[in-house]
């Protein structure tokens, strides 16, 4: 079908301007009354056909239910969106179909831009890593302004989803466990996708998903089922969600998993009281992939006409490819079953975005043969995605200042399966342009910045290969070199949608290779790359340095080889906790604290642990290195107590007391030592990344508030509730500098 529409004559005509333009002015009332016009003229098939989204060719994350005509649906105002449509010449094309049908609506083109468009940034979670939301912000900014110029309205990101199980291969995509870090990123996210606001021709609609708790999916198999406490899903799923929504977020995504027994997308509980109720949410929501179909398998709906009830009642505007809008809304209506004001709002909801983009004005306005040539893969974007995946880099150990590595290094063995890794440095979600695009390898980044130091490679073994038959050729480039770096891990597509690992060890024989060459005596500095927390302990335990670099996107051989050589310090902090084995999951760092607490370091005595192992993880939420060290000294509070009006200050010493120059994120986590119900062991509150010279002192200073100490109670009311709080200042989770206590007194 995609190839048909290559087929199209095309109208080249140029009649836009290249820079980003606003929409001509037009007031919210405006476009209400314009929308009341043209719906006054609408047919009820016209109408579904607004709620109707079909793929293009790249049908990536489902089956595709029925191929059909679309070129001829789309003239007939069958189809109100598609996604997988991109490249100015099919938006074109496509958009000069829906403009021979009756009333001339526009598409909307949605895809996913998840980390970047033609240039690849990291993956999310390690961009969640950089704790950096100008960073995050830039990421995303960059990826709208070529998305598009490309003809793209529209991405599916950011995705939201807090996760605490590293087995889910979607947790490359979100922004970790935690609900506070994963708020401000998705703020800054949205701000990034959608700039100066919806009308500009940089600004894509950002659409946050998957509504909702999708990152809880038992056992961390993907599109699986969901049980958690309202409590929970209150305090700690939705946040992100919220927080998407006041930056702005025009549209959402509902999700694949039941929730407590009812499928997401039929959720009225979600979409209809919390999402457009509560929080007055007034832009769509799209369904995931068939996911209003996927009610059938699920058992909750006997078959696609039922489905689609449970949907639009519920809330669910657009029908991502399930056909069931399309096919029963209609019957439903005419059945008496579905009312057509369910049907009006829904429509509504998508022209209001039409109009907003302005593509009422100028259906082309985003597809634009110059400024896409202009646009895309521009030198500075290329800069941005190396700047933001050097601020992603976690440094997880470095003995003996083994890094960065030394000037007089005369030779280093670059060894394991991703030294060459150039597809995979994208990662998952990242846009296919077969092979167009230049890629930055680890091994070429350290190339162009070796000067005179010798490289030699040795590959050793692939992936998941079981054979050590190519161990010996890369002992032998070990034993011949200064130092040696490894890159190991997962495939890029080993996480992802549909990519859960039962075991997230590091695979193959890639542990015995580090062993075999940590034995040569040489220096070995470990690279992961991945898109989860791996497992891989003796390497933890043995090997001198090791650095998590995740999957970084094109630049990334470039922003590793600025990490190893020393031109960049890394400050990146980990955003999920890493396990010691499988066993552990889920395991975070704000659990409860229960009435028999387990020792950190033991095993099990009749309290809250294991008998063969401790409970502690293997690294901790917030943790990562720095080349230069930090002393944190001087805490203040600005009372010891406070009432729920006040506002108490804290300020902290921060210094650098180490050679290089370096960021630090200060992380302020609080206790709330008696509560009902129960609150965690510590919660983040704050953080601060904060650059200083060598010998350099600031002055951190965070303001603690009433919404800083206040929590869903049982009614799910947010309160807070006098008493004791323990106020931890740290550079990790796990590694608390500076601790007071402080009492609410009303
Ligand atoms: C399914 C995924 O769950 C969702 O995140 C994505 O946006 C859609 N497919 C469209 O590709």
């Amino acid at each position: 079908m995609f190839k048909k529409f290559l087929l199209i004559p095309l109208l080249l005509i140029e009649t836009h301007q290249v820079i980003s333009q606003s929409k001509k002015q037009i007031s919210p009332e405006q476009i209400e009354s314009k929308i009341t016009d043209l719906m006054a003229k609408m047919t009820l098939d016209e109408k579904i056909g607004q709620l109707n989204q079909y793929s293009g060719d790249w049908e990536v994350t489902g089956p595709v239910t029925n191929k059909g005509n679309k070129l001829q649906d789309v003239k007939d105002g069958k189809i109100g969106s598609m996604l997988n449509i991109r490249g100015y010449e099919h938006t074109r094309a496509l958009q000069e179909a829906a403009m021979q049908s009756r009333l001339k609506i526009p598409l909307l083109f949605g895809q996913d831009v998840i980390h970047g468009y033609r240039v690849t940034f990291p993956i999310p979670l390690a961009e969640a890593a950089s704790w950096d939301m100008t960073a995050i912000q830039k990421s995303a900014r960059v990826a709208a302004t070529e998305a598009s110029a490309s003809g793209i309205h529209w991405t599916f990101a950011p995705m939201v989803d807090l996760s605490r199980d590293p087995r889910w291969g979607r947790v490359m995509e979100g922004a970790g466990e935690d609900p506070y870090l994963g708020s401000m990123i998705a703020k800054a996210r949205v701000t990034g996708f959608q700039g100066e606001g919806l009308g500009h021709t940089d600004a894509v609609m950002a659409c946050v998903k998957h509504f909702a708790a999708y990152g809880a999916a038992i056992g961390g198999r993907d599109y699986n089922s969901v049980d958690m406490s309202l409590q929970t899903l209150w305090q700690y799923y939705l946040p992100p969600f919220k927080a998407a929504l006041d930056a702005g977020a025009a549209t959402f995504m509902n999700s694949f998993n039941t929730l407590n027994g009812i499928p997401a997308t039929g959720n009225s509980y979600l979409q209809r009281d919390i999402l457009k109720g509560k929080w007055n949410f007034t832009g769509f929501v799209v369904s995931d992939w068939g996911s209003i179909g996927e009610m059938v398998p699920h058992g909750y709906a006997a078959n696609n006409y039922e489905a689609a009830d449970f949907a639009i009642h519920a809330g669910s505007d657009m029908d991502m490819e399930s056909r069931s809008y399309i096919n029963h809304l209609a019957a439903l209506v005419h059945n008496g079953k579905v009312n057509i004001a369910l049907i009006d709002d829904a429509v509504r909801r998508i022209l209001r975005k039409k109009y907003e983009l302005g593509l009422f004005d100028d259906p082309y306005r985003f597809s634009n043969a110059a400024c896409e040539k202009k646009t895309l893969n521009k030198p500075e974007f290329q800069e941005a995605a190396r700047d933001v995946a050097r601020k992603s880099i976690v440094l997880l150990k470095n003995q003996n200042q083994l890094l960065p590595l030394a000037k007089q290094t005369k030779s280093i063995a670059l060894i394991g399966p991703l030294v060459k890794a150039e597809s995979d440095m994208k990662g998952f979600w990242s846009v296919e342009w077969q092979n167009q695009d230049h890629i930055v390898s680890l091994f070429e980044g350290m190339q162009k910045q070796a000067g005179n130091t010798k490289l030699v490679y040795a590959q050793g073994c692939d992936v998941t290969d079981t054979s050590k038959a190519n161990f010996a050729e890369a002992i032998k480039a070990a034993q011949s070199a200064d130092v040696v770096v490894m890159a190991v891990g997962e495939r890029a597509n080993m996480s992802g949608e549909s990519k859960s690992r039962a075991n997230i060890h590091l695979p193959g024989v890639q542990e015995d290779l580090i062993k075999a060459i940590q034995a040569t005596g040489k220096p070995v500095i470990v690279l992961v790359m991945a898109g989860r927390p791996l497992v891989f302990n003796w390497t933890a335990d043995h090997v001198p340095a090791i650095v998590y670099t995740w999957w970084l996107g094109s630049e990334g051989g470039n922003a590793i080889a600025d990490v190893l050589y020393g031109k960049y310090n890394p400050s990146g902090k980990l955003p999920m906790t890493f396990p010691q084995t499988e066993g552990q999951i889920p395991v975070y760092y704000n659990y409860l604290n229960t009435g028999r607490p387990a020792q950190d370091n033991a095993v099990s005595n009749y309290s809250s642990g294991y008998i063969d192992l401790t409970k502690k993880p293997k690294y901790a939420f917030g943790y990562g290195l720095s080349y230069t060290t930090f002393e944190y000294s001087n805490l203040k509070l600005s009372q010891d107590s406070l009432h729920n009006s006040d506002q108490l200050k804290v300020s902290f010493t921060l210094k650098n007391t180490g050679k290089y120059a370096g960021e630090e994120v200060a992380q302020l986590y609080l206790r709330d030592v008696v509560a009902q119900p129960v609150r965690p062991v510590k919660e983040l509150k704050d953080f601060q990344k904060v650059m200083l010279q060598p010998n350099e002192s600031k002055t951190i200073t965070f303001v603690i508030n009433k919404d800083k100490l206040s929590f869903y109670n049982d009614n799910l009311d947010w309160v807070s509730q006098p008493g004791m709080f323990d106020l931890f200042i740290g550079s990790a989770s796990d590694d608390v500098r500076l601790q007071k206590s402080f009492k609410l007194i009303d």
